[in-house]
């Protein structure tokens, strides 16, 4: 690349001493910080984007962006087909990487660990949350499948809509079976924290015990080079 652009990284990072109590809580103040942000400014237009790395049977990452939609004591979710190519490829190996960035914010969040199917009655709710036209479309789209041509995906999903017409209600639209979500049980979770002259802050949660993301005794602190 010839124009390279230089921007120095001027956030305040992160210390030991302002760290949450727990990752969770940690993980939460940011991810408020950032949609507080989205709604002030326009530079952090989807807080919750989040791109999740898997890896196919010959070890080949693959790497896409979804929206977190969940984050609890057991991890950062996200909803999605579950016989798309991430699914398929968390069927056969479960281990995944994730990243949360605001770069407008100088903060990135990443996390590792294992993909676990999120529970249906979850999948259930948030399905029949979304609006209506959404829902159409998790019909009509085969994730990650070829697609012939954009008038084959209308015809699809103007088949769904006739199939299920909106009638305003949240349950007009069944949830399909190939839909659904994974939650990241997390390993590792690590804030970084851009400051000037690439002097970054890293600090990094790992799991020491079994426990969940709200429980301080399971994870041990350690800062790491930038
Ligand atoms: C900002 C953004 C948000 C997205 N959110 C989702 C999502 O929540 N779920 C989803 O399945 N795909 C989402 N997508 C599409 C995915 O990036 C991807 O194209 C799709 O999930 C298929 O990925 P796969 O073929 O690797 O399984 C989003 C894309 C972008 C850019």
């Amino acid at each position: 690349m010839d124009d390279v652009t230089r921007t120095d990284y001027t956030g305040t990072g992160i210390s030991e001493d302002e760290l949450a109590p727990t990752p969770l809580q940690q993980v939460r103040r940011w991810v408020d910080e950032a949609v507080e942000r989205s709604r002030a400014q326009p530079d952090v237009p989807e807080p919750h984007a989040l791109s999740v790395a898997t890896v196919d049977a010959d070890s080949m990452p693959d790497v896409r962006t979804v929206l977190m939609r969940v984050l609890d004591e057991r991890g950062p979710g996200f909803y999605t087909g579950t016989t798309s190519t991430k699914g398929v490829h968390l069927a056969a190996n479960p281990q995944v990487a994730a990243s949360l960035v605001w770069p407008a914010m100088f903060r990135a969040i990443r996390f590792r660990g294992r993909a676990e199917l999120l529970e249906r009655d979850l999948v259930e709710d948030y399905f029949t949350s979304r609006p209506w036209g959404s829902r159409i479309s998790a019909w009509a789209s085969h994730q990650s499948q070829p697609a012939a041509s954009r008038a084959e995906l209308q015809r699809a999903y103007d088949e769904a809509a006739a199939r299920w017409p909106d009638t305003g209600s949240h349950d007009d639209v069944p949830v399909p079976d190939f839909w659904g979500g994974y939650r990241i049980v997390c390993d590792e979770v690590e804030l970084w924290g851009g400051r000037r002259d690439r002097l970054h802050d890293r600090l990094v949660l790992t799991r020491v015990a079994e426990g969940s993301l709200e429980d301080a005794a399971a994870w041990s602190l350690h800062r790491r080079q930038p």
